[in-house]
């Protein structure tokens, strides 16, 4: 335990408007941080998480997102944590380094003795208070939160090997092609802010090479092609990578879930995994379905308290109802989100889905995906404002925005 006086901040990185492509078509209407997974805007789950950091000074977003996209949120939330939480905008993209270290004099302000720095797309029971207790026996400059996933899988995150006695970091490589480790990074760390002189260093050793290149035709041809610029610095590659095996940074591994959100897909996936978790952290957040006037509910299941659901409808589980949807009489929902005002008409099913705001599912109409999470068409996913009409099949598609269907689809993508 630190002492009492210590004071800590956390740091959401949340990306901008050209990252999160994959999410598509659900990030045309709404920042993909903001985007409700069991209920909640994406962000809000690590936000709460932050909740139990003892001594949590503030916590800031950082993106480059316009400020008004979070203005809503963020004010909102401030009030209900009781904790200063601050959206802090990139004019441009610095990389998932560079971007704290542009705030860095603000984030200084509290004198933190502990940084939290949180990647906004990862979907776990995010365990900061045990993180920084490790991180206070381990020293160095910073922990990684870390997990083992299966080795096919790999490839696609940081892949790194620990330690096994002291958790030390030994060594680092993002994405690799050939297989170093199951052993991958989270995303989730705690730094000293120590983290800040390290990113200062990448930046100006950059900058140097950068001038150096100048002086000579052929470097000033390289230097355009392929160099980055000196305030760009990415956290993984140009700090995890050089700083491994040198005593600074160290692992904790976590035994819980841990998923990483970049499809509409995973979404989906990931509000099954927050639902869960309600039934620890905040049960009451969960429908019961008990009483004759209220719908049969099967497991975890979110209904907002402005949607109205049908007494004879049956929901659940993996069911997430947004505010003001409707559900109409006989209607089956099984492991889908429903976005804000929609409307779902009698004996209409849907299964493995996402149905976007506002958008209409006819009586007797069913959408449906196999529910294959990572398959592009194993969630079937309606834009907003997607007109279902009656009596009509949906079966593993993607619908843009603003469209009606009033024939049945199969595995297709209506642009
Ligand atoms: N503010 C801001 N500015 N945020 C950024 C920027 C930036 O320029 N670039 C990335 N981010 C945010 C993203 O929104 C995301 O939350 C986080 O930083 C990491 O994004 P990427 O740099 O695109 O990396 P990634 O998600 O493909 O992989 C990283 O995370 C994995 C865990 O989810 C790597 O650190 C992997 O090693 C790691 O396994």
């Amino acid at each position: 335990m630190g002492s009492s006086d210590e004071r800590v901040v956390a740091v959401i990185m949340v990306g901008g408007p050209t990252k999160g492509t994959r999410f598509r078509p659900l990030s045309l209407n709404v920042a993909k941080p903001l985007f409700p997974l069991a209920g909640q805007p994406m962000v809000h789950h690590p936000i709460s998480a932050c909740k139990r950091i003892p001594n949590l000074a503030q916590i800031y977003l950082i993106g480059f997102y316009e400020e008004k996209e979070f203005a809503l949120y963020v004010s909102s939330i401030s009030n209900e944590l009781r904790v200063p939480v601050r959206y802090l905008r990139e004019d441009k993209p610095h990389g998932s380094a560079g971007g704290i270290y542009s705030f860095r004099d603000l984030i200084m302000e509290d004198n933190p003795s502990h940084i939290f720095l949180l990647n906004c797309d990862v979907c776990c029971s995010f365990p900061l208070p045990e993180m920084l207790d490790a991180h206070r026996r381990y020293g160095g400059i910073g922990t990684i939160l870390v997990i083992k996933v299966s080795a096919e899988s790999a490839n696609q995150f940081g892949e790194l090997v620990a330690d096994p006695v002291t958790n030390e970091l030994l060594h680092y490589t993002e994405k690799p092609e050939t297989f170093v480790s199951d052993l991958i990074n989270c995303g989730v760390y705690v730094f000293t802010p120590d983290i800040f002189d390290a990113i200062h260093s990448v930046s100006t050793q950059r900058k140097d090479r950068a001038n150096l290149m100048r002086v000579s035709s052929f470097g000033s041809l390289q230097s355009a092609t392929r160099s980055l610029p000196s305030d760009f610095v990415r956290l993984d590659q140009d700090i995890l990578s050089p700083l491994a095996g040198k005593k600074q940074l160290y692992t904790y591994e976590t035994m819980d879930f841990w998923e990483q959100i970049k499809t509409p897909g995973m979404s989906l996936r990931c509000s099954a995994l927050y639902l869960a978790q309600y039934r620890i952290t905040s049960d009451h957040l969960l429908a019961t379905g008990d009483g004759t006037r209220t719908a049969t509910i099967i497991g975890d299941v979110y209904v907002h308290p402005s949607a109205k659901v049908h007494p004879t409808a049956k929901i659940g589980p993996n069911v997430s109802i947004s505010a003001n949807a409707r559900v109409g009489a006989g209607a089956r929902l099984i492991s889908c989100i429903i976005l804000d005002d929609v409307e779902i008409e009698e004996n209409a099913v849907v299964i493995h889905a996402i149905v976007g705001w506002k958008s209409c599912i006819g009586k007797w109409s069913r959408v449906q995906g196999e529910g294959d999470y990572n398959a592009k068409l194993g969630v079937t996913i309606l834009g907003e404002a997607v007109s279902v009409e009656d009596e009509v099949v949906v079966i593993n598609s993607i619908v843009l925005p603003n469209k009606t269907l009033n024939v049945s689809v199969q595995e297709e993508i209506i642009l």
